[in-house]
């Protein structure tokens, strides 16, 4: 007797079938489970057997063989339980064919279903592929229910699932009122660019940041607010369109942090891991591959702060996924590709006491202002867009009662900016300047004589690199964008000039 299920995996973030073949047959007993599975796979049979034994299915003595194909692919995880259980019922009559249904779970002893990774991305895949009915763990039931026209029913136990096939309704399709989602859900930002006296060059230059998705690295001596600004750039940023939303989410649901946060991830995230990250963490790998920093923080921020503390591995690591906005991962058994499409935000003294160039405090010797500097390689300093200058804030300012503009009013032209940019590139699947590929550059950055001719004066003084020739287009575009203007002018390329001027001046 053979039966067949329906079931999903991932790849990167991508789900893909993979149907459960169950065959009972007659001949020596015994538990097969072939198709590349991984060991939690293999481990499968004893919890399924278990499972079926305590929730009153008592396995035929009988040879059982489990195909999981594509047999080519290596299948990982515990997410065929569930499966792997209906195809021995089907087997055994005691449930029905679960015909074009699409079922995921993990098993517990007991017989109740478990929660597992990647159910957005596996049911999205299945949506766009003809498949309409779910069943998936009670717990995956809200990004399940993201799926929009997915009949979903969450199940917390095996026999709930066997219910459900055999249609005898005891639980209804879980729906959920994904339209307002982002409207319910509650702004707790209590940090405020209105709280930072000074600096006005630095937020200026955060706003443009934030308006084009910039990369933006602030150097200053300790305690100007590098960090402190850093925080607060979220609350100046462009709102998630619900397709971003959806993205970021599938990438939190393969990482497994999607439990316990809401269904959908509406804010653009902000991810500032340590300096004593490893490369596995900030780009991702490790024998079961999950997405590292740079890919939970597509779409929203990665900061780093104190930039040179971080291993050069690290940050040479970062390098690719700078670049690509996607980072490729190779495993024993093929490579892997995660979206990293993020805005870098650094931050780091001008030396290691952090005073050189500010005060005569400075007690660091050439060589080791050097080799501090020398941590941050010269391409890596070539893919961040801007570099500011955040110096130390005067007492006037500090004792100001004024109060600074709020993130609210920055906020506010960011939008604007951004809008112009959504407009601009619908139809070309970017959202922001900073996305821009070169051929769309030629078409998008287009310049006038003077423009040109200054742009010339530049790329000669300065030695610039073809990357940094794009980079300066590009931010010029953002600042003319913030100003509502269509065309670039020379004012946008000087000031696109001078936020790049500190590779110049300090580094090189
Ligand atoms: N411009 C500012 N306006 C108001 N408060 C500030 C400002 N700059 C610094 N502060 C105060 O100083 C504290 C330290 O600032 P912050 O941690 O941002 O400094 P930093 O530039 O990151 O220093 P370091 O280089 O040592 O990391 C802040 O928490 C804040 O209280
Ligand atoms: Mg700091």
């Amino acid at each position: 007797m053979l039966a067949k299920v329906l079931s999903a995996a991932l790849t990167g973030i991508d789900g893909y079938f993979v149907n459960v073949e169950t065959d009972v047959s007659n001949g020596f007993p015994g538990f097969d489970i072939v198709g590349l599975p991984d060991n939690a796979v293999k481990e499968s049979k004893e919890r399924v057997r278990t499972a079926l034994k305590n929730s009153e299915y008592e396995l035929p003595a009988k040879r059982i063989t489990i195909n999981l194909a594509p047999a080519n692919t290596r299948k990982e995880g515990p997410a065929f339980d569930l499966p792997i259980a209906i195809g021995l019922l089907a087997c055994m009559k005691a449930v029905k064919d679960p015909d074009n249904m699409l079922i995921i779970g993990e098993l517990s002893l007991d017989g109740s279903v478990r929660p597992v990774d990647g159910v957005l991305p596996m049911l999205h895949y299945a949506w766009h592929h003809g498949i309409t009915r779910c069943i998936v763990p009670f717990e995956n039931a809200e990004e399940a229910a993201l799926v929009k026209g997915m009949e979903v029913y969450a199940v917390s136990h095996l026999t709930q699932a066997v219910s459900v096939i055999n249609g005898e309704n005891i639980i209804e399709p879980f729906v959920m009122d994904t339209d307002n989602i982002f409207l319910n859900k509650s702004d707790s930002d209590v940090l405020d660019f209105a709280d930072v006296k000074g600096q006005e060059d630095v937020k200026w230059a955060l706003e443009i940041a934030a308006a084009g998705m910039h990369n933006i690295l602030m150097i200053g001596p300790p305690g100007s607010g590098k960090t402190m600004m850093a925080k607060r750039i979220p609350t100046i940023l462009p709102d998630l369109s619900f397709e971003e939303s959806i993205e970021i989410t599938k990438i939190y649901s393969v990482a497994g942090l999607l439990r316990s946060k809401n269904a959908l991830i509406t804010k653009r995230p902000f991810r500032s891991p340590h300096h004593t990250i490893s490369n596995a963490a900030m780009v991702g790998g490790g024998k079961v591959p999950r997405p590292g920093e740079v890919s939970l923080a597509h779409y929203g921020i990665l900061f780093l702060d104190e930039l040179p503390e971080f291993s050069r591995s690290v940050l040479e690591e970062l390098r690719q996924p700078l670049e690509d906005n996607e980072v490729t991962i190779s495993r024993i058994n093929g490579t892997m590709t995660y979206p990293a499409d993020l805005m870098l935000v650094a931050s780091m003294n001008p030396c290691p006491c952090g005073y050189h160039g500010y005060s005569d405090k400075c007690t660091c010797r050439e060589s080791e202002i050097a080799k501090y500097m020398g941590k941050i390689s010269g391409p890596l300093l070539d893919r961040i867009d801007i570099h500011i200058e955040a110096a130390a804030v005067n007492f006037e300012k500090m004792g100001s009662t004024v109060p600074a503009e709020s993130s609210a009013e920055i906020k506010k032209r960011v939008i604007k900016a951004h809008k112009i940019q959504l407009e601009r590139y619908s139809g070309e699947g970017i959202y922001f300047n900073s996305q821009l590929s070169s051929s769309q550059i030629n078409k998008y950055c287009r310049l006038g004589a003077d423009e040109t001719k200054l742009l010339k004066l530049a790329f000669d003084r300065l030695g610039m690199s073809a990357r940094a020739y794009h980079k300066i287009l590009k931010l010029s575009r953002t600042i003319a964008d913030l100003a509502g203007s269509a065309e670039i002018k020379t004012e946008h390329i000087k000031e696109a000039l001078q936020l790049r001027d500190l590779d110049r001046r300090m580094l090189f």
